[in-house]
């Protein structure tokens, strides 16, 4: 388990899955996903059971918070796409819990997966992609100190319309464990 003051982060259970199914079937949470089709019970428990093969840098981890004194989970955070030789990942997250957005929760997951891609597991890169209209993502990552990299133009359709997909990417020399 990762363990910050308000926030920590634990590995998945099984029986997380029907909160993940609830979660990814709310428009509004996976807008912002590239996920557009209904998710089904059987699709997810697939997507666990598929886990046992990931490298265990590579594990998504359960985002809980803490609400009146007991540990509530809210979302997922995991690094994908983990390139042993240039020691860079991807960083992908959602908190399923709309009521909890814009809250610090996502700053803190993520600083707390900072420390641990950085000094657990010496990364050296930590990117991510994240649609142009997903401001709060966005606000969220500068917070961060993660930079813009990139812009994908038109790259994804969202909504009737085509959109830019951004790249943004924090160094390890960049964090200094902040926030
Ligand atoms: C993106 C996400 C992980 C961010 O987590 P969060 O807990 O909501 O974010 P935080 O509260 O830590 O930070 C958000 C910041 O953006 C600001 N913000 C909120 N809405 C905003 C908007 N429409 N435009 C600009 N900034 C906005 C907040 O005020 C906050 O900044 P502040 O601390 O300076 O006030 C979370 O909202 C989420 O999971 N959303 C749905 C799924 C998703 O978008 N995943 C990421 C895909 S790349």
């Amino acid at each position: 388990m990762i363990i910050g003051d308000t926030v920590r982060l634990r590995g998945i259970e099984k029986e997380d899955l029907p909160l993940f199914v609830n979660w990814l079937n709310d428009p509004d949470v996976r807008r912002y996903l590239s996920l557009y089709s209904p998710l089904s019970n059987a699709q997810e428990e697939k997507w666990f059971e598929d886990l046992a093969s990931h490298c265990l840098a590579e594990q998504p981890l359960m985002i809980e918070t803490l609400d009146e004194g007991t540990w509530r989970p809210l979302g997922n955070i995991s690094f994908l796409n983990v390139d042993q030789q240039s020691r860079n990942a991807e960083l992908g997250i959602f908190i399923g819990e709309k009521g909890f957005w814009g809250k610090g929760i996502g700053t803190k997951a993520i600083a707390l997966m900072l420390d641990y891609g950085f000094k657990t597991l010496n990364l050296h890169r930590i990117y991510l992609r994240v649609f142009h209209p997903n401001q709060r993502g966005i606000h969220c990552y500068e917070k961060l100190g993660f930079k813009h990299e990139g812009n994908m133009r038109e790259a994804y359709y969202l909504d009737g319309e085509y959109i830019d997909v951004l790249f943004m990417s924090i160094l390890r020399q960049e964090w200094r464990g902040k926030n």
